[in-house]
């Protein structure tokens, strides 16, 4: 059974009144611990994983790895995705050139479906349209391919009036299935950190604010 919010004062409300904090939560399972708990572990930082960027970029230099039969590598690849949508007027757009760069680094844990690899760790970070996009990429990217492997390139089509079929579309057909050219002049990693670097620098949502859509 449920059990109904009460209205006690959030570890957060604690901080900003400077009330007295524990150096250490006490608690020995999370049913009984207290916002004087919480607080001492927001006080230290502990809500935030902040290394969450740090593993993006060592898993993205793990693509560096050959790529047999392909013409570019996937680190190639996603830099190349990411400098399409940069000079397609997304610079701008801090999410969208995250989703370019990271749309592909859950290729090796879940190589058949790394669109929700990737989309489960961006979604606290970017709007709805940007999970939607990266989640549903390999669908819209087979368009170009699938029929080459026996499936149904217009698979997409299932969910082409879905609101955000369109971004995913874009990012695809522009950006993403263009980005195999090994003579493109593709921009360097560092270009795309800062934009990296103010997407990861705080969550959007959090997991107990609401109960996130799909
Ligand atoms: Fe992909
Ligand atoms: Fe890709």
């Amino acid at each position: 059974m449920a059990v109904a919010a009460e209205k006690t004062k959030a570890a957060h409300d604690l901080i900003a009144e400077g009330a007295p904090i524990p150096s250490q939560a006490r608690f020995r399972s999370f049913s009984e611990s207290t916002a004087e708990d919480w607080a001492a572990i927001l006080s230290k930082g502990g809500e935030h994983k902040s290394h969450v960027l740090e593993l993006c970029l060592e898993h993205l230099d793990k693509l560096k790895q050959p790529e047999p039969g392909y013409p570019v590598d996937r680190y190639e690849h996603s830099l190349q995705t990411a400098t399409r949508a940069w000079r397609d007027g997304q610079s701008g757009d801090d999410q969208m050139i995250a989703a370019a760069l990271l749309h592909d680094i859950g290729d090796f844990f879940a190589p058949y479906n790394h669109g929700e690899f990737c989309a489960a760790i961006l979604k606290p970070y970017v709007r709805p349209e940007i999970f939607w996009t990266v989640k549903h990429h390999e669908m819209f990217q087979g368009y170009h391919f699938f029929h080459h492997l026996g499936g149904d390139r217009n698979a997409r089509d299932a969910v082409r009036d879905h609101p955000f079929a369109e971004t995913c579309r874009r990012f695809c057909d522009d950006w993403d299935q263009t980005a195999f050219d090994p003579a493109y002049d593709t921009m360097p990693l560092e270009a795309f950190l800062p934009s990296l670097q103010r997407v990861f620098a705080k969550p959007l949502r959090q997991v107990y604010d609401r109960v996130q859509e799909n």
